[in-house]
């Protein structure tokens, strides 16, 4: 990434996608928070990514924290959103593919010390649930990771049936052999 500055309207655009994802109720459980580069908020965000991802994050334009709501009220009572990581996850995709279009790079990420965003955030484990760091910037035309030269996806027969279910994931009786 360039480190170019995003605009406001741009990254609006990107948060604007966002908000069209479908939920259950319409209770919208996504919830982003997000720092611009060259702030110290930015470099607070960074230093709770795995150095794997800071080293090349620094170059990112803006830094998302990806989270989602688990509780919201419903006729004065407080209910339990039970697929809020769903529905974050599709506003998610959602900015990403808004980001694409627009010719940013939008990139997911896992590698962050889950804890401390938790902190940083203010929330606890029961109220929110900490899903994801997002990447935004624009693309230096240099760029090129060792894994997006071979990135690739399973054939559509790994994952779509017609009818039934032919299962070939690990299952119950893996996971206690290993
Ligand atoms: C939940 C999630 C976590 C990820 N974590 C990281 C990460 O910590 N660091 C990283 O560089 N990429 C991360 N990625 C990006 C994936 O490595 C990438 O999407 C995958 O290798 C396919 O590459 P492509 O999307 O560029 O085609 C993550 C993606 C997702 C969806």
């Amino acid at each position: 990434m360039t480190g170019q500055p995003i605009s406001d309207a741009e990254l609006g655009s990107v948060f604007e996608a966002a908000k069209w994802a479908p939920s259950a109720y319409n209770v919208q459980p996504w919830r982003f928070v997000y720092a611009k580069r060259n702030t110290s908020r930015f470099d607070d965000l960074l230093r709770l990514l795995v150095p794997a991802n800071s080293v090349w994050c620094r170059q990112a334009s803006v830094l998302v924290i990806v989270f989602a709501a688990n509780y919201y009220q419903y006729k004065g009572r407080t209910q339990v959103q039970k697929l809020n990581v769903f529905e974050s996850g599709m506003a998610c995709m959602s900015m990403l593919l808004e980001a694409s279009g627009r010719g940013l790079l939008a990139h997911p990420m896992s590698g962050f010390d889950v804890d401390k965003t938790y902190r940083l955030l203010n929330v606890t484990r029961k109220s929110h649930t900490v899903l994801a760091f997002v990447a935004i910037g624009r693309r230096a035309d240099t760029e090129h990771r060792p894994y997006e030269l071979i990135s690739q996806r399973h054939r559509q027969n790994v994952f779509v049936f017609r009818d039934r279910f032919v299962n070939t994931d690990p299952t119950d009786a893996d996971v206690k052999q290993s």
